[in-house]
């Protein structure tokens, strides 16, 4: 006699055996995408509403999948919400609860849909959303560096080129520098949200659906400006997971580069600013350091965004069209990169905002390296 359990996958019914421990282990991505579950319950809302507005569910079967959802939905908010791994991923532990509360009905939720469409669509929710936040940081930031350079508006500064004092400056001058770089930053980021911001569903699987869905109702009802134009292209499409990753890391560019002018201008060697007791730390052993961490952390995370950038690239490098599961790691480095580039921000912005200007010691220093040497060569050229 077999000893062969049937499987009970929720797609396993011509399935004779049971995954295996280890292959549930590589497929399962709920640890990670459980993170989708809020903008998952937000396309399920928009898509079951279009089916009911189609005829192709009943509105009692719509009233009672709504329901359903706003049930699972508040079980997430309050963290009461059991995510299970042998259900693989959001949108199929979402389903399978659905199906615990309301019965069979449940299923029609996924009428003229595929996780393909359905993963997508969260995905460039996600995104959109979380190119706002980081654009009000952003925003944020640059507040706090204009700020900075009023406050010392007049404080002489010494510019460098080759890391050698070169001409006098302005602080101001160089802070706002860095006003110039983040507010590109922030551009590239509403560049690629516009470029997102079309809806991936209705492409099913990959070839669309014989129903008859309204995707220009789906699209509206979640904030895109229209459907995508062609379904294959709507489920093969992370261009915009690559952008919003190229610019964070860009972004990260910046950040570490003002880092590192921070790690050097607060040392004894340049002794230009000083940083907050509340955001260094001290040694165990050299009772007279202050380490600047924040800033050399902030200096070595954009490794890590750079790498998921690299990753992503990687994995999507020679894929055929359509989808294919490789894509399903499309979502933890994102996240990741998104994760560190909001503390990274935050920080700078606390750093900015609390540094104080050692003003005596930088206008003595652009008085050093012949650093008007330029203008006296200028003053001779023009002399008549
Ligand atoms: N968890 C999957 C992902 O994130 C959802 C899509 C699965 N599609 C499929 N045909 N198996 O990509």
């Amino acid at each position: 006699m077999s000893n062969r359990k049937i499987s009970n996958k929720m797609w396993g019914g011509r399935f004779n055996d049971q995954t295996l421990p280890l292959m549930e282990e590589i497929n399962s991505s709920i640890d990670i995408d459980k993170r989708l579950a809020l903008v998952d319950i937000m396309g399920s809302r928009a898509h079951v509403k279009m089916l009911a507005q189609r005829k192709i569910v009943k509105q009692a079967t719509k009233r009672k999948i709504l329901k359903g959802l706003d049930q699972i939905e508040k079980e997430i908010i309050l963290g009461k919400f059991s995510y299970k791994k042998s259900l693989e991923d959001i949108h199929m532990n979402i389903e399978s609860r659905l199906h615990k509360i309301i019965g069979n009905e449940a299923g029609m939720l996924h009428t003229a849909r595929s996780r393909n469409d359905q993963v997508v669509t969260d995905f460039r929710i996600w995104i959109r959303e979380s190119i706002d936040q980081i654009n009000k940081e952003l925003e944020l930031l640059k507040q706090s560096f204009v700020e900075l350079a009023e406050k010392n508006f007049e404080t002489i500064f010494p510019g460098y080129t080759h890391m050698q004092i070169a001409q006098p400056v302005k602080f101001s001058h160089h802070m706002l520098a860095y006003v110039e770089m983040f507010h590109r930053d922030g551009l590239r980021f509403h560049e690629t949200r516009k470029r997102l911001n079309e809806c991936p569903l209705g492409a099913a699987a990959l070839a669309g659906t014989s129903f008859p869905i309204d995707r220009e109702y789906t699209a509206k009802e979640l904030g895109f400006d229209s459907p995508m134009r062609n379904s294959m292209d709507a489920v093969s499409d992370r261009d915009f997971v690559i952008e919003f990753i190229f610019n964070a890391s860009i972004c990260m560019v910046h950040f570490s580069r003002l880092a590192e002018e921070l790690i050097l201008w607060s040392s004894s060697e340049f002794n230009f600013i000083d940083l907050p007791d509340n955001l260094v730390t001290g040694s165990s052993i050299m009772p007279q350091k202050k380490n600047p961490d924040a800033a050399e952390l902030i200096r070595a995370k954009s490794g890590r965004v750079y790498g998921a950038l690299i990753s992503q690239l990687t994995m999507m490098k020679g894929l055929p069209l359509c989808y294919s599961k490789d894509m399903q790691e499309d979502k933890e480095s994102a996240f990741d990169a998104f994760d560190t580039l909001i503390l990274v921000i935050k920080i700078t912005n606390l750093l900015i905002g609390s540094i104080q200007i050692n003003k005596e010691n930088m206008e003595k220093q652009a008085e050093n390296g012949f650093s008007t040497a330029t203008d006296l060569a200028d003053w001779l050229v023009k002399k008549p």
